[in-house]
């Protein structure tokens, strides 16, 4: 297995961070118009998604043949909860303040359900995500513990996209954007390891000194360590890093 150095990009500031993230991925669309993009949620992209909205209103992109796929989804989130479903999330930030085609935005279990398949363990999505031809950019954010999408500490490298447990370390993380810790939920579908590794590029995006200790192991390990997921990436030849954490991350 052939282990790649992933490219650091930082910056002094998150906002230069958001701008160049969001400058790659208005380029890349214009470029390649039909472009299948993987799609993150949680904090860190969502000034990358308003960036995208105000190049969308002054007329530099447009998302209409933009095909997306997103890495994850709680289940199990209380009736009343729809607000901190990524499907709101996505709509709210992104899908609907720009001109995408709703039906070409993707989460893992809708599609299921869409296939009619919503009692099933096992999800259809690599399937479709391959016969769309594959992601040419995946947006990753990466979890205290180290986790990419929702593939906690002890994931496979082979796993594609399942339902997974959530270690107590994320629903206490994750419990900021509920009223309680009870009401996160304990369960989630994610894409796999295995899943976001057939992306073609990956940008990692982290900021703030609470990610640092899952940068700086991803930057020092020497091969895929499952205990820190997001070592996975070491595995891929395209990963570039994009973070605010230049002078701790670089040079101490
Ligand atoms: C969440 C999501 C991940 C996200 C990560 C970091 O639990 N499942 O996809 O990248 O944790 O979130 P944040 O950007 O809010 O720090």
């Amino acid at each position: 297995m052939n282990i790649y150095k992933p490219n650091i990009i930082a910056f002094k500031e998150k906002e230069e961070c958001d701008k160049y993230t969001s400058s790659i991925l208005i380029k890349e669309i214009n470029k390649l118009k039909k472009i299948k993009l993987g799609l993150a949620t949680g904090s860190t992209p969502r000034e990358i998604y308003e960036n995208l909205v105000s190049a969308y209103k002054n007329g530099a992109v447009s998302f209409k043949g933009v095909i997306t796929f997103n890495l994850d989804e709680y289940i199990g989130l209380k009736e009343n909860d729809y607000e901190n479903s990524y499907r709101f999330f996505m709509n709210s930030y992104l899908f609907e303040k720009v001109d995408f085609n709703i039906n070409n935005t993707f989460f893992p279990i809708e599609w299921n359900q869409k296939l009619d398949l919503d009692k099933n363990d096992y999800f259809e999505y690599d399937e479709l995500i391959n016969s769309n031809g594959g992601i040419d950019i995946q947006i990753l954010g990466v979890g205290e513990n180290g986790h990419i999408a929702f593939n906690e500490p002890g994931s496979k490298l082979s796993a594609k996209t399942s339902k997974t447990n959530l270690s107590d370390s994320t629903i206490e993380v994750n419990s900021r954007f509920f009223k309680a810790k009870a009401d996160v939920p304990t369960q989630a579908v994610t894409m796999g390891l295995d899943t976001i590794l057939k992306a073609k590029r990956i940008l990692l995006v982290a900021y703030g000194k609470n990610k640092l200790n899952a940068l700086k192991a991803l930057t020092s390990a020497s091969g895929f360590n499952e205990n820190i997921p997001c070592t996975a990436l070491l595995l891929h030849n395209n990963v570039t890093i994009i973070t605010d954490q230049a002078i701790e991350l670089l040079f101490k």
